[in-house]
């Protein structure tokens, strides 16, 4: 039987995708790198490094430099968080990890952002979840499976018991690839490999999860 549910963060609990593309756009802005919100749409999920690595394209810079707007990212991404409150949570996503909670599952976020408990602070779910793994806790960022396994372990449950809720393209393949029940949260092109796929964190429902993957 499944025994606990995974939460990506970024675009599952809370809609982070803006303040991240629109640090992203200044440091593109600042350095003459084409980048527009289209474009964005393609880092959704990806680790900083990735993200960056895919907004350079064939543009070769040294390691300094990535290193330097990397941060010079992470800062503007930061300094927009100030007045992230218990408000930003994405509709329906606090009452789906208390829907879990209520049904003995245990509940864990497992998201590749260095900033994770940050953002879990200022939503005041720090206390929600019964572990954290995040951009600190592995080397390999999603799709590799070992964000998801790492969750696991902390919680002690078996991959193969767990559910992962995700809205990327590289969080369901990193799902799928730690043997994990996979929920898709968006569009069909996005997440249609997902074994289960709703529009929004507001329409995830337990029961068809949990009944589809307890065979
Ligand atoms: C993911 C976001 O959760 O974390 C990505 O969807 C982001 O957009 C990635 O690049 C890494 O986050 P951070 O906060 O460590 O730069
Ligand atoms: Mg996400």
């Amino acid at each position: 039987p499944l025994r606990a549910v995974v939460f990506d963060l970024d675009g599952v609990i809370t809609d982070t995708a803006e303040q991240h593309y629109l640090g992203w756009q200044r440091l593109a802005d600042e350095e003459g790198l084409p980048f527009d919100r289209e474009a964005n749409e393609s880092l959704r999920g990806l680790s900083r490094r990735e993200s960056l690595l895919a907004l350079l394209g064939d543009r070769e810079v040294d390691e300094a430099t990535l290193e330097e707007w990397m941060t010079r990212k992470n800062d503007y991404y930061v300094a927009s968080l100030a007045d992230m409150s218990p408000a930003d949570a994405l509709p329906g996503a606090v009452e789906l990890v208390d829907d879990a909670k209520a049904r003995s599952l245990r509940v864990a976020i497992g998201s590749s952002s260095r900033n994770a408990r940050l953002v879990l602070d200022k939503l005041q779910l720090t206390e929600a979840f019964d572990a954290i793994a995040d951009g600190n806790s592995v080397e390999r960022a999603k799709p590799a499976p070992d964000l998801f396994l790492e969750a696991a372990r902390l919680l002690d449950v078996a991959p193969q018991a767990c559910v992962v809720v995700e809205d990327a393209t590289s969080g369901v393949d990193a799902a799928l690839a730690a043997g994990m029940v996979a929920v898709g949260v968006g569009p069909q092109d996005r997440v249609g490999h997902a074994t289960f796929r709703f529009d929004t964190p507001a329409d995830v429902d337990l029961d068809v999860v949990l009944a589809g993957g307890t065979a």
